[in-house]
């Protein structure tokens, strides 16, 4: 029953989404459907905060995260998916929010900070105001809910401060909205560095079950191993993280376990039972993606009713904000001014 309020979070588009997303995120957004109402953004703006360069590569994703995300259970029957740049309210609210929030709190958000320096060039505005967007995409549809992982949080502290103040100056207009942190540890990639699409160490939903055999078979396992008959690790050894989150069957788990901290069984025996594990509990979403994937036009149509849905709130929300701000011309102008298919929701994949 939706009853617990409601729930805004999202992706960007970088890609095909990897097997860390889908036990971080994608399972526990499938199971809040029922509970919440959910909103689930492809933040493809703030992709551009990075990459603006590659437009073929963003288009492309765009779909490929659409087919991985309804995959994985998001149901567009419960759920609505918005297409960030196709509602312009979230750069136009971001834009309003920007003067609600120095430069100087922006500065030190440690997220900024890790990105200047793996970028080493001079961090564009767009950047800076990264976690400005991100506070417009939540506040928007006044969700006082988002689920994310740990990086997440200092970016939901700031949408918490920015509305804070908000209803301060002009009265109370947002929720102030609370993190859900994903419960899993954090899935590794096969070099047990945290798995990442840049990394070249992840396993994709997409895979064929021969390529995730391959990059299973190649995972990195105990260091400390050098025969297979020596005393394992089960620590920290991606092996068994993996195994505890795919395998149906705990009691096989610890036994395995046993067996490997004893010596008494080897790397590619484990291995090989994991890529078995993986594959099976696999096979049901690939299935459904391969078939997803065949037909990019319905999986379009499907964002673009969710994304029409979501602009009527999304129109509400920035009225109410004009209004309080004093843009009162804007507000009524936009309350009069019919809602119309927006061209730009077809262009983005033509
Ligand atoms: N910054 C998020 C990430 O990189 C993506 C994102 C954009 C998001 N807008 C959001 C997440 C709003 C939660 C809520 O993963």
């Amino acid at each position: 029953m939706v009853n617990q309020g409601r729930i805004l979070t999202g992706h960007r588009p970088t890609g095909p989404r990897h097997l860390g997303h889908l036990v971080g995120t994608l399972r526990t957004w499938a199971s809040l459907q029922d509970a919440y109402r959910c909103f689930f953004l492809i933040a493809d703006l703030h992709v551009m905060t990075t990459d603006y360069l590659h437009p073929a590569l963003i288009k492309q994703s765009t779909i490929e995260v659409i087919a991985d995300w309804l995959a994985a259970g998001i149901d567009p029957q419960r759920s609505t998916l918005v297409l960030q740049s196709a509602v312009p309210e979230h750069t136009q609210l971001g834009f309003l929010l920007g003067m609600l929030t120095t430069v100087s709190r922006l500065e030190r958000v440690p997220t900024y900070k890790d990105q200047i320096q793996a970028l080493g060039l001079s961090p564009s505005l767009g950047l800076l105001s990264y976690p400005v967007l991100q506070a417009a995409d939540i506040l928007l549809y006044r969700a006082d809910r988002v689920p994310v992982g740990e990086d997440q949080l200092p970016h939901i502290e700031l949408a918490r401060e920015i509305a804070q103040r908000f209803n301060q100056a002009y009265g109370t207009t947002f929720p102030l909205p609370q993190a859900i942190l994903s419960q899993t540890p954090r899935l590794p990639g096969t070099d047990n560095r945290m798995m990442h699409t840049s990394y070249g160490n992840a396993i994709y939903l997409r895979d064929t079950p021969e390529e995730t055999t391959r990059k299973i078979m190649s995972m990195f396992t105990d260091p400390t191993r050098i025969h297979a008959n020596d005393p394992g690790h089960v620590e920290n050894n991606p092996l068994f993280t993996y195994l505890d989150v795919f395998d149906p069957n705990p009691g096989e788990v610890s036994g395995l376990k046993e067996l490997y901290q004893a010596g008494q069984v080897g790397d590619v025996a484990v291995k090989q039972h994991l890529a078995g594990v993986v594959n099976q509990s696999l096979a049901p979403l690939r299935e459904k993606r391969a078939s997803l994937i065949q037909r990019p036009d319905e999986l379009v149509e499907m964002v673009r009713a969710g994304t029409s849905l979501a602009r009527q709130t999304a129109r509400d929300t920035l009225t109410e904000v004009q209004e309080r701000m004093g843009l009162d011309l804007s507000a009524t102008w936009r309350k009069h001014e019919p809602l119309r298919d927006d061209p730009t929701l077809v262009g983005a994949f033509c």
